[in-house]
């Protein structure tokens, strides 16, 4: 990738602040965006502002923006079709609207696995509506030597009253991998449904939703390089089959009937651009179909990442008061993304982050989210974890100058 052309299409990675460049290391909260997103969404509010179904050509805009938005997510989801994608505010607020649907059917003999590794938008859902239902709840324990799903504990909690399997494809705190694959295929032995959270792994990773054989993924447009859209894909029967809570005069058709309000189309405009982006890391040019560039596009990203998470790893080395949670092993770095948590001796999290906001480094302190992972690794109460969140535009500089700086906190 030719990295300094990307990244002059990021105005945000172009600016000056205080006379200085700044650092983006807090990706995995919210990526920087090219600017195509923001012409795409400027372009659409400027003209086209409108809503579905009516009569005049800026309805007929808006309603080819969906249609075009629902492609480009299928194309990098590699859905069967657009119309399994479904629209929402965010990814947080379309999982508590399904875990309503699909929990309807529940009872009190029925049992839900969720994991330590989520983000509790993927576990206080599926939480709350079991709580509703008198279902049990189990949580499954993650592997502490690298953050990844002990695959022991899971095979013991399945059962033939498991309905459904909440897990995250990679944790957004540590950047392991989980074998999402695997977990589907031995859920599906016992007839439950699995929902995956790929919200940190979209920007990292293509997703293939017909190979994983999921039953639900969600994700988020904001971390892949555009706007806050929330995004679902469904497996028809259960976008057909389950029954969402809806208003009344809206069409009950998939999968319109599970977007509840008007949409962001100015966002929707903005993910096409931002998928758009993505496909634009390959060699490819656009006659080759969009898949196939996403393809392309993400093998050198990829390749990128690795190269990132593999210098940050052996700086690291340099500094044994630094403590990292999750993969360090060379040799598996195709199972992390470039997110690194950590702790410090004798530094609360928030004061690192707190000096590297002074030399305009962004990154994140706290948990996350990730509850059930920063309980389990005991730092929940010590407030959390620093975040170091690398990126496709990232450099192997700007790790050079965070070490740099971690080298005068520690004196
Ligand atoms: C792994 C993961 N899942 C879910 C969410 C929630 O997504 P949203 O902000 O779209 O509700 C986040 C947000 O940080 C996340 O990192």
């Amino acid at each position: 990738m030719n990295l300094s052309a990307l990244r002059s299409q990021f105005p945000a990675l172009m600016q000056k602040v205080d006379g200085a460049a700044p650092i983006f290391f807090d990706g995995p909260g919210g990526a920087q965006v090219p600017q195509s997103v923001l012409e795409a969404m400027s372009a659409y509010l400027g003209f086209y502002n409108s809503n579905l179904g009516g009569a005049f050509f800026s309805s007929d805009k808006t309603v080819a923006v969906m249609g075009e938005a629902r492609q480009a997510i299928a194309d990098l989801l590699n859905s069967p079709s657009a119309g399994q994608i479904v629209f929402g505010a965010n990814m947080t607020s379309l999982t508590f609207s399904f875990s309503r649907a699909i929990s309807r059917q529940w009872q009190a003999n029925d049992e839900i696995i969720v994991t330590n590794a989520d983000h509790y938008s993927n576990v206080s859902s599926w939480r709350q509506a079991a709580e509703d239902k008198g279902a049990t709840v189990h949580a499954l324990r993650i592997n502490e030597e690298d953050c990844t799903l002990d695959m022991a504990h899971f095979e013991s909690l399945l059962n033939a009253n498991t309905k459904l399997v909440a897990v995250t494809y990679a944790s957004n705190t540590t950047g392991s991998i989980n074998d999402v694959k695997r977990m589907i295929e031995m859920a599906h032995q016992y007839g439950a449904l699995v929902y995956v959270d790929a919200v940190h792994y979209a920007p990292h990773e293509l997703i293939d939703v017909q190979d994983l054989d999921c039953d639900f993924l969600a994700c988020s447009a904001y971390k892949f390089f555009g706007p806050h859209v929330g995004i679902v894909y469904g497996k028809r029967e259960h976008l057909e089959g389950f029954t969402p809570y809806k208003v009344e005069p809206a069409k009950d058709v998939v999968p319109g009937r599970w977007e509840t309000g008007t949409q962001s189309f100015e966002g929707l405009a903005g993910v096409v651009a931002a998928v758009e982006y993505i496909a634009s890391l390959s060699e490819l040019d656009a006659s080759h179909a969009r898949r196939k560039r996403l393809e392309a596009a993400f093998t050198n990203s990829k390749m990128h990442e690795m190269a990132l998470s593999k210098h940050f790893l052996s700086r690291l080395k340099e500094f044994p008061q630094i403590k990292l949670f999750g993969i360090t092993d060379e040799s598996r770095l195709a199972q992390r993304t470039p997110t690194f948590a950590l702790t410090f001796e004798g530094l609360e999290p928030r004061q690192v982050s707190e000096f590297l906001g002074k030399h305009h480094v962004c990154v994140w302190d706290g948990n996350f989210y990730a509850q059930g992972l920063c309980e389990q690794l005991g730092v929940m109460d010590k407030g959390g974890v620093v975040r170091i969140g690398c990126m496709h535009y990232n450099t192997i500089e700007e790790i050079d100058r965070l070490f740099e700086l971690f080298a005068q906190l520690l004196g």
